[in-house]
């Protein structure tokens, strides 16, 4: 099916054996091949980075390496962006060398925060990396439920968010979630792709139904985030 928009799956883990998303290299092709199978144009890669269990220099080298395998296999489609995605950490936003975490050739940062609650301190961590990166806060459907405040006072501090595809099913999520796909808040969907299961894929994309004209409009948010990103 072709749309006039690019069809961009924001957060995935699809890089051999970066973390937990690919065994290797043969999966990441299973998964990459799904991913084209579905006519998505880009895909961003978004490794797991747990600050607290791995140096950052450590991270870069895994990733470097993992996406070079990756690129001498790969076929042309779809393009390929690599970033991370961040786990909050407290005084995250101290971090030396944290724009080396962007989507490459862009200032975006995906940020995981946690399940736990979240203290004061996260919401000002979170508020000062909004004034050096675009921060975009990967699947707010995770927390919708337990922290709808906590998700509104971070978007209206300047964080974006980016929802799984799949969480558009839930009737309650879907719900809590309404103000804020009303809004320009939110700038990306993604399949959170861990693994190489065609209908877990799927899921994500019956965002298209679920939101309609919004799909486009987040598409083209998307878009734009990625307008100088470079590809693998
Ligand atoms: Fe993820």
């Amino acid at each position: 099916m072709s749309r006039p928009f690019p069809l961009i799956d924001f957060h995935s883990h699809i890089l051999p054996a970066a973390d937990h998303g690919s065994s290797g290299l043969t999966e990441s092709l299973k998964q990459l091949e799904i991913v084209r199978n579905f006519g998505v144009d880009t895909i961003v890669a978004t490794p797991h980075f747990y600050p607290n269990s791995i140096a950052l220099e450590d991270f870069l080298g895994l990733v470097a390496s993992s996406a070079e395998r990756l690129t001498e296999h790969r076929e042309s489609s779809p393009r390929i962006c690599l970033g991370a995605e961040i786990l909050y950490c407290n005084g995250l936003h101290r971090m030396e060398g944290l724009d080396a975490l962007c989507i490459r050739g862009t200032n975006v940062l995906l940020l995981e925060l946690p399940m736990d609650e979240w203290s004061d301190e996260l919401f000002y961590t979170v508020e000062r990396l909004t004034k050096s990166f675009t921060v975009v806060l990967a699947h707010i459907d995770r927390y919708i439920l337990c922290e709808e405040d906590g998700i509104h006072s971070l978007l209206s501090a300047g964080a974006f968010a980016q929802i799984n595809g799949y969480a558009l099913h839930s009737f309650s999520k879907r719900r809590k979630l309404k103000p804020i796909l009303e809004s320009d808040r939110v700038v990306a969907l993604g399949s959170d792709l861990h693994g190489a299961d065609r209908k877990t894929y799927e899921q994500f994309l019956t965002a298209e139904k679920k939101l309609g004209d919004t799909f486009e409009t987040i598409m083209r948010r998307s878009a734009a985030l990625l307008e100088n990103a470079t590809a693998l």
